[in-house]
């Protein structure tokens, strides 16, 4: 469906936890996390219910994220019963990537098309710096196991960081220069609990970009689907990179997504408090076409735009890691 400004809505994100088994330091606290209890977050039987509903108005793409997707139990069967739905086209998983080889065969065979790994350094100290322990070779694992299932294409999301990254950025575009990986190079966003983000260490994505242009030639592709990155071809390389910058170039006028928080709340953007309890709703006996119509009356006051160059706002109540990113 349409949503009131005319953007065609076709893509939802699917928090399916709000744990993690890292801890990165922009993304959580290292103790003291409130976590949902089991019976807060939403079930199975109703994250398909509400699946099924925005099916029937018209989105045909999923992505799973979390927190980290993988530790919810049974993901697997989850993303098999996400991808029988008829309409649904892609169901695609958002991840640390720390857990994923040994599951990479279960998930692609249960219908996983495509998968996005986050990884902020490609030095193991470094990476276990900033994901307070985790292990970069387990990430790395993840990823090549992604690329041999042919999962393509593979993404990596690199949110940068200056005085913690920003030396990596050339080492990042070679990784896309000899693999079929596409990197995303992220702008650092005062988002969540601001616990590691300072003004200092933000470094425009503009900046990132002429970086790597000045070593590799920069081919522009067609945007596929109505994502936030700006994407490019690294010339005589396998895969090729992308530019995501919220703050200086804001892409709401193209959004086509709504999300889904783990307790079953619908956010119809990242950056607006509002949420439509569906969870509540399908306790009560909600059916099919009601929930549809339920999401629908929350498409419709989908806001035009984000306010964050205001700040994450005093009235947000959640951290991203309960959004999903
Ligand atoms: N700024 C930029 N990107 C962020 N992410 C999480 N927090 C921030 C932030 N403050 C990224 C993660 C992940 C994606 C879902 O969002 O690194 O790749
Ligand atoms: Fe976990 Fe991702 Fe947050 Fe890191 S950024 S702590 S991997 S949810």
């Amino acid at each position: 469906m349409r949503d009131n400004y005319g953007r065609a809505i076709s893509y939802i994100r699917i928090s399916v936890t709000d744990r993690c088994n890292l801890r990165c330091r922009y993304c959580m606290p290292e103790t003291g996390i409130s976590k949902l209890d089991h019976s807060q977050i939403l079930s199975f039987e109703d994250t398909v219910a509400i699946a099924e509903a925005v099916s029937d108005l018209g989105i045909s793409k999923i992505r799973l994220t979390g927190g980290e997707p993988l530790v919810r139990r049974n993901i697997t069967g989850l993303v098999g019963r996400l991808a029988e739905i008829p309409g649904i086209e892609e169901v695609t998983l958002t991840t640390n990537g720390t857990l994923f080889e040994q599951m990479a065969k279960s998930l692609h065979s249960q219908g996983l098309k495509r998968v996005n790994f986050s990884m902020d350094s490609l030095i193991a100290e470094k990476y276990r710096f900033i994901t307070r322990d985790g292990s970069l070779q387990d990430a790395w694992k993840g990823i090549l196991a992604a690329m041999e299932l042919g999962m393509n294409p593979v993404k990596i999301n690199t949110v940068i960081i200056k005085g913690f990254n920003d030396d990596e950025i050339l080492q990042f575009a070679d990784l896309a220069y000899r693999f079929p990986l596409q990197i995303r190079f992220i702008e650092f966003m005062p988002v969540g609990d601001l616990l590691f983000w300072d003004q200092s260490r933000v470094i425009s994505i503009q900046e990132v970009k002429t970086i790597i242009g000045k070593q590799y030639n920069l081919l522009p592709t067609l945007q596929a689907g109505n994502g936030p990155a700006e994407q490019f071809k690294l010339e005589g390389g396998q895969g090729g990179v992308g530019f995501i910058s919220p703050l200086s170039n804001h892409f709401c006028a193209k959004c086509n997504r709504i999300r889904l928080t783990a307790e079953g709340k619908l956010r119809t953007c990242l950056y607006d408090y509002h949420e439509t309890d569906l969870k509540s709703a399908l306790v009560e006996g909600i059916g099919r076409a009601e929930l549809a119509q339920l999401i629908a009356q929350a498409i419709s006051r989908k806001p035009e735009r984000h306010h964050m160059d205001c700040g994450w706002g005093e009235n947000n109540n959640r951290k991203m890691y309960q959004i999903g990113g």
